[in-house]
């Protein structure tokens, strides 16, 4: 990447979902999780991927009414033989069991990184373990690995903005944007 003497702006091709249009279905969402919990007692345990769901999460937490806890949890994803798996670095343990959890992602892609978060959390037997994802490339994940509340379905190609990286840049970038094609190879 020659990044020195260009700005981010102009390393965006186009904007998928513009920062209004995802500011207004944060708000759909948040009514629609508002309505499958009680807004009375200990509330959700709101467990984020990081990094990817920082900002999604942010934004999504100050638009529910009921009580919320954090439970961060980290993921990497390291290149095997048989692709990218997740691999699970820190995640909440005994803090879960018995409470409403509910995972945030940035992106569902191949399910891979839910599926094996949702696994790691299910060991310490939360009482309901949902999972609410900004983006989805629809038919890529299967059933199992599938997400409980969605924001937005995409076409399959690579997002960057509102979170989502490319080499740990653009996360700033305030929309959902494809970047210029020459910047990835
Ligand atoms: P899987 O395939 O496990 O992917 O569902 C989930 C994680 O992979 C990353 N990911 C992306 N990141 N643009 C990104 O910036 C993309 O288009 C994209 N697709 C997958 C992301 O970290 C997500 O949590």
């Amino acid at each position: 990447m020659t990044l020195k003497h260009t700005t981010m702006e102009a390393d965006i091709d186009r904007i998928l979902i513009s920062r209004q249009q995802i500011s207004q279905r944060l708000d759909e969402m948040a009514r629609e999780i508002a309505a499958v919990y009680p807004l009375k007692g200990e509330g959700l345990v709101v467990v984020p991927i990081l990094a990817g769901a920082l900002i999604f999460v942010a934004d999504l937490i100050r638009r529910l009414p009921m009580r919320t806890q954090i439970g961060l949890l980290l993921v990497s994803s390291y290149s095997g033989t048989s692709g990218s798996e997740p691999r699970i670095l820190f995640a909440p343990g005994s803090q879960i069991r018995g409470r409403d959890v509910l995972i945030v992602d940035d992106i569902l892609d191949s399910g891979r990184t839910l599926q094996a978060v949702k696994v790691d959390l299910c060991r310490h037997e939360p009482a309901s373990l949902r999972s609410c994802v900004l983006l989805r490339k629809p038919g890529k994940a299967p059933p199992e690995a599938g997400a409980d509340f969605v924001g937005f379905d995409i076409e399959d190609v690579f997002v960057v903005g509102y979170g989502l990286d490319f080499n740990s840049y653009y996360r700033n970038w305030p929309d959902i944007a494809v970047l210029r094609p020459e910047l990835y190879r």
